[in-house]
């Protein structure tokens, strides 16, 4: 008897197992696959090592500006895809071991919720029931496809296959420029390949500020990238040797496409349907203060929960929540006004909290103030000045959210999301002095605007 069985170990799923040493529960964690999840094997952190490679690829063509120089360079695109491979093992090991030294029960195998448990399925058909006072569920998402853009695996894809693409395609259409599309898009187009990226709202990374999204389509735009946004597409003609992709009577010719419109939890056939648990258009419905479903000790968390964000952290934060509701009987919600969101492109998009459209929809007055990166002497040694931050807060109030567009914004937004999560005024958050010269100099100069006494 378990006093936790976890189905899924993606990051909401390991992130409950390991947190469960910290009460001593008696924990099993089922995966069908390697542990990981969508983040570790086929998501975050192999597109961020692509990143990497493509970073590196273009500092070193940039070298001669900065008085290095080494000639014109060269990818080899085989190699990358060992690091990226090697760093993904790397990984799944060291979190294999970690399971390991907590006491968790790796089970391999496919599970189902199942009377007092959860019955797992092995590959060889043989079936066993671990018995269970509490499950959570943590199955996690896959690629949405959409009607004309069916995966066959080859000339039409998902980030799935596209990180372990073998060679680097000549010419790419990539249809959605929200995160995985935007930074599928510079790994292709900062590395050579033709990118054509098509997004049917307004702007790429829509829902980030408008301020944010048009510095990164003119980087995009910068880096030879096609930017098409506003624009939708008719369904593709997948040809043997090309895709053909019709849109507002034109049409351009690639030899993949990669789809990124969004991700579908993965909720069916895992024995839901016996339950009282609520589904939503696949979704789980939790109470956000326990993630508890509406079946006392069946919880949910990552990916599939209904009406919050898609992303590893959240799911780490939710497989905590979770458990310290299991072993305490407490709660702990998760703080979802606070919680970081990067898409790693060139310069990076980070974000915090509401962004000025979102506060005025919640009804606030807002003040809102920006700094560029242009005069920032960091900046300018870095060769990288596109850059910009921007706060916004409430009328005499305090910081609601923030923006980050620079390298390393995903670091850089860190110290953002405290001043939001604990509801810094601007005067306060400007009381305290940044290193010059930084990056971080742009947000101190920012705050201080905010705080109605700019100096730069
Ligand atoms: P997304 O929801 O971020 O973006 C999908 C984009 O596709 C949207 O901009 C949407 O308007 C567009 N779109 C939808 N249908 C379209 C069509 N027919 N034609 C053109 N554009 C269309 O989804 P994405 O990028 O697939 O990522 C999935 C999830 O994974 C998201 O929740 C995302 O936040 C998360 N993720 C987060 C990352 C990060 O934090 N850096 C990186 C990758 C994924």
């Amino acid at each position: 008897m378990y006093d936790v069985v976890i189905i899924g170990g993606g990051p909401g799923g390991y992130a409950a197992a390991l947190y469960a040493h910290n009460f001593g529960l008696n924990v099993a964690l089922v995966e069908k696959e390697r542990v990981g999840g969508t983040c570790l094997l086929r998501g975050c952190i192999p597109a961020k090592s692509w990143l990497k490679t493509a970073e590196v690829y273009a500092h070193i063509k940039r070298a001669g500006e900065f008085g290095v120089n080494v000639g014109e360079p060269t990818l080899d695109w085989g190699a990358a895809l060992e690091r990226k491979n090697n760093i993904v093992d790397g990984l799944v090991r060291g979190l294999g071991g970690l399971l390991k030294a907590r006491n968790v029960d790796v089970i391999d195998g496919y599970g189902r919720l199942a009377e007092g448990g959860v019955e797992v399925t092995t590959e060889d058909g043989q079936s066993r029931r671990l018995e269970a006072a509490n499950v959570i569920l943590a199955t996690g998402s896959r690629a949405r496809a959409i009607p004309g853009y069916e995966f066959d695996g080859n000339r039409v894809v998902s980030s799935d296959e596209a990180l372990d693409w073998s060679e680097r395609p000549q010419r790419v259409a990539i249809i959605g420029a929200g995160a995985i599309g935007s930074e599928f898009a510079l790994i292709l187009g900062s590395t050579g390949s033709e990118v054509h990226l098509f997004e049917m709202l307004d702007q790429v990374v829509p829902g980030a500020e408008p301020e944010a999204a048009k510095v990164l389509a003119r980087e995009m735009k910068k880096k030879g990238i096609t930017v098409r946004t506003g624009v939708g597409v008719g369904p593709a003609e997948v040809h043997d040797d090309r895709v053909v992709i019709p849109f507002e009577g034109d049409y351009v010719e690639v030899d993949k496409v990669l789809v990124a419109v969004g991700r579908a939890p993965v909720t069916e056939d895992v024995g839901l349907e016996t339950t009282k648990v609520d589904v939503d258009r696949g979704f789980v419905e939790v109470d956000l203060n326990t993630m508890m479903t509406a079946e006392p000790n069946i919880y949910a968390v990552g990916d599939i929960v209904a009406g919050t964000p898609q992303l590893a952290h959240a799911g780490f934060a939710e497989g905590i929540a979770a458990i310290t509701h299991i072993a305490t009987g407490e709660t702990a919600p998760v703080d979802y006004r606070a919680i970081p969101l990067v898409v790693y492109t060139d310069p990076e998009v980070a974000t915090v909290g509401l962004t000025e459209a979102r506060a005025r929809e919640a009804g606030y007055e807002v003040e809102v103030h920006d700094h560029g990166m242009r005069g920032l002497g960091r900046a300018i040694i870095h060769g990288e000045v596109s850059g910009l931050v921007k706060i916004v807060s409430e009328k005499d109030g305090p910081i609601l959210g923030a923006t980050v567009v620079a390298p390393e914004a995903g670091e850089l937004i860190h110290e953002l999301m405290y001043a939001v999560a604990w509801e810094a005024l601007p005067s306060e958050a400007a009381a305290f002095i940044h290193a010059h010269p930084t990056m971080s100099e742009a947000i101190g100069e920012t705050l201080l605007a905010a705080a109605g006494r700019s100096l730069h």
